[in-house]
């Protein structure tokens, strides 16, 4: 029997999380999986309750307990420094060593696309964002805070396997799945110690793969070549930050964030699935936040774990709930969250 940790956490969070279950129990019926659900109640509520992000021990029972780990998302107004976000979700990328940050940004109708010219078509690759190091790390401090001759340092940490690893991650995948071209992106023209070292992995693991072209772009081009001419790209690799930025920048040119997917992937271990939006506070409470994300990220969780007919009943289940006209008010229509989540329920004819 396998085990899925399921932290719907802040914000719409619980709201797309409860949608998101709903279609694996239906599935999970279906297709007789084993797959006990452990609901937490980890995120802003606890946190201001009783302190507790992440109790003592508790990474180490993901690690061992578990097949797979569901977040909805984090995020409150009245933790502004996000503390709780970085103890749960940073803490459960680093010390799960969830090293690929799996970003696929697919485009499922030409309505959704906002670029001028360009079809649902235009709009298809995965960005691989390193998702262990950067300047994610942490590492850092204050002197002379509050003065005026404050120092604030924030350092950007890159290290030989972390580079080479994303990177062959990202050729992998790309070998794997029929892709002529990975596209490495960072900004070694200002940042000549850092990224000179992702240019030379770069092109040494290039070597390795004759079959597939490597290209670069600076992280600027990028985000006006992603805008112009996105049909070019199949696989992008970049660092933590840069690939933060990219995957928002990703999630509008495939109909925004209510559409968004991500999986924190550690190959050897236990793995994260999360909708890449927030918890959304401007749309809190309403029952209006779009679900497609948080069940499309449920079909990507089924899909790592080898239920890849169950993922693709779910996928198209939502592509059939778009045919049909159910647009969410980010989407431009009135569907409320739950009835997005009926009409996928309906949709899966299982
Ligand atoms: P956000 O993604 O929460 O929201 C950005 C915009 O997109 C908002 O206008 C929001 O209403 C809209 N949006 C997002 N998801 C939507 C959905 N499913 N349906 C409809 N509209 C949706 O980003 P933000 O506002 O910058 O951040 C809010 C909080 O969430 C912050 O505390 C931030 O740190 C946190 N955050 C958490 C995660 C995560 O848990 N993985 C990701 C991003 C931001
Ligand atoms: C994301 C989020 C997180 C990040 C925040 C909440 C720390 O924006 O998953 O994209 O920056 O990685
Ligand atoms: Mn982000």
């Amino acid at each position: 029997m396998s085990a899925l940790a399921m932290i719907a956490g802040d914000g719409i969070g619980p709201e797309v999380t409860a949608q998101a279950l709903r279609i694996l129990e239906s599935v999970k019926e279906h297709f007789k999986l084993s797959l006990d659900v452990e609901e937490l109640d980890y995120g802003a509520e606890r946190f201001l309750r009783d302190g507790v992000t992440l109790p003592e021990g508790e990474i180490e029972r993901f690690r061992e307990n578990f097949s797979a780990i569901y977040l909805g998302a984090l995020g409150d107004p009245r933790i502004p420094d996000m503390r709780h976000g970085r103890e749960i979700l940073l803490a459960l990328r680093f010390e799960l060593d969830l090293y690929i940050n799996f970003r696929p940004v697919r485009c499922l109708s030409d309505e959704f696309c906002p670029l001028k010219d360009k079809t649902y078509k235009d709009i298809d690759f995965t960005v691989f964002r390193e998702n262990t190091e950067g300047i994610y790390v942490g590492i850092g401090g204050n002197f002379n805070k509050g003065t005026a001759d404050e120092i604030a340092i924030n350092e950007d940490i890159n290290s030989r396997k972390g580079v080479e690893r994303i990177i062959r991650a990202a050729f992998a995948y790309a070998q794997d799945n029929g892709h002529k071209r990975v596209t490495m992106s960072d900004k070694s023209n200002a940042m000549r110690y850092a990224h000179d070292l992702w240019q030379r992995v770069f092109w040494e693991v290039a070597e390795e793969y004759s079959s597939i072209e490597a290209n670069h772009f600076y992280v600027d081009a990028l985000a006006m070549a992603l805008v112009r001419k996105p049909e070019q790209f199949q696989v992008i690799v970049t660092n933590n930050l840069f690939g933060d930025i990219v995957t928002d920048l990703g999630a509008e040119l495939q109909g925004g964030m209510g559409m968004a997917v991500s999986g924190n992937i550690n190959p050897d271990g236990v793995s994260l699935f999360e909708p890449v939006h927030g918890s959304a506070p401007d749309i809190a409470g309403q029952g209006s936040a779009n679900p497609l994300a948080a069940i499309l990220t449920m079909a990507m969780l089924l899909e790592h774990l080898g239920h890849k007919e169950a993922a693709s009943v779910v996928e198209q289940a939502v592509s059939g709930t778009l045919k049909d006209g159910l647009r969410t008010p980010d989407l431009g229509g009135e569907t409320t969250t739950v009835e997005m989540g009926d009409a996928v329920l309906q949709r899966l004819g299982v």
